[in-house]
């Protein structure tokens, strides 16, 4: 008989769910939600209410798409955590539901393991995975952090931001140059048409292999506030330049850091996850610095970067094999440390 794990990703403003049988993908549904887009952030209240309303049909949908019915399920996997808690609140649930309806096991995610386990997604039986140890750099709107991988169930974070997220960065100053929300995408569109040293904006000296791009932001906005002075029509002007000098500016910083943690932790696999690994800028730069290092890149498929519930059954999965089940009792929780 078949193992197949439904996986339920609600940390944020995606709804998604995911069928994996016998480790192989069959379904990857997500729902986004637009109604954000009008305040320049994602209003947790109006996320956890558009969860709820996506919750079933993105459920019914990917059980209809992998072709099964939810009595072929073996387990439910779901994030537990970190995350917005209400949106949490009502994949955790259902999902808990489900496990006492359907009488099977219960798994909790990590949503940031999953984000790392993402590369053990598999479309076919012969598609390659990383190998432990492997360092993952992972770079989201909430997390910037670089982690040691020995096994699926032990994870290091070797360094983190100790104050904005890469993601953060992109999207701050995406809108402060009148980008719509989340302004990372944007910003890569428009980066390729700008010259990257164009502008130059300051780096971080934080001592081991932490991050920071706070200092980033600020320079930008002095950058902005400067111009503006003199030309009203200076961010019009140069929004290919400010983008690719800003895009290059992170790249920088990120591949820097991991540089440092590469001699510290020298493993032969170096992967990239989270929203940010979306970046084509990013992607070209882990795969150079890889070269360059002697050690082979991970770079998810676009759709596994941003939040997706693929990673979450995935990782559900080695919590399967493993027998690592969730007590029903269990509650979400809205931060972690790996
Ligand atoms: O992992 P993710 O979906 O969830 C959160 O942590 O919320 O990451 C979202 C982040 C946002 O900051 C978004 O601007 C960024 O990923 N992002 C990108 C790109 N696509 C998404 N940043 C730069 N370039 C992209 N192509």
């Amino acid at each position: 008989m078949s193992t197949v794990i439904l996986g339920i990703e609600s940390s944020c403003d995606d709804t998604s769910a995911a069928v994996i049988s016998d480790g192989i993908l069959l379904s990857n549904v997500i729902a986004g939600q637009k109604v954000h887009e009008a305040y320049g952030g994602v209003v947790p209240e109006l996320a956890s209410r558009a969860h709820q309303q996506n919750i079933v049909p993105v459920v019914s949908e990917a059980l209809r798409q992998a072709g099964i019915s939810a009595s072929d399920l073996s387990a439910i996997a779901f994030t537990r955590g970190p995350g917005l808690l209400g949106s949490l609140l009502v994949g955790t649930s259902f999902a808990k539901g489900m496990s006492i309806g359907l009488d099977i096991p219960l798994v909790d995610v990590n949503h940031l393991h999953a984000h790392l386990l993402s590369h053990f997604i598999k479309r076919t039986p012969e598609d390659e995975t990383p190998e432990f140890p492997f360092m993952c750099l992972l770079i989201s709107g909430g997390n910037s952090q670089i982690v040691v991988a020995r096994s699926p169930f032990d994870m290091e974070i070797v360094g983190k931001t100790i104050d904005d997220a890469a993601g953060e960065a992109f999207d701050k100053c995406a809108k402060v140059m009148g980008l719509p929300y989340p302004g990372g995408p944007h910003i890569d569109r428009l980066a390729a048409l700008g010259n990257p040293k164009a502008f130059r904006f300051s780096k971080p000296h934080i001592p081991g292999l932490d991050y920071s791009f706070s200092g980033l932001k600020t320079s930008f906005l002095y950058t902005l506030r400067d111009n503006l002075k003199e030309d009203p029509e200076f961010i019009e002007k140069n929004r290919e330049d400010l983008a690719a000098s800003l895009q290059a500016t992170i790249i920088d910083i990120l591949i820097d850091k991991l540089g440092k943690a590469l001699k510290e932790y020298p493993v032969k696999h170096v992967a990239i996850g989270g929203g940010v690994s979306a970046n084509s800028g990013v992607r070209k730069a882990i795969e150079e610095f890889c070269h360059r290092r002697g050690v082979r890149p991970w770079i998810p498929e676009r759709a596994f970067t941003t939040d997706n519930a693929a990673m979450v059954a995935a990782a559900g999965y080695f919590k399967y094999l493993n027998k690592d089940f969730c007590d029903l009792s269990l509650p979400p929780y809205s931060r972690v440390t790996v």
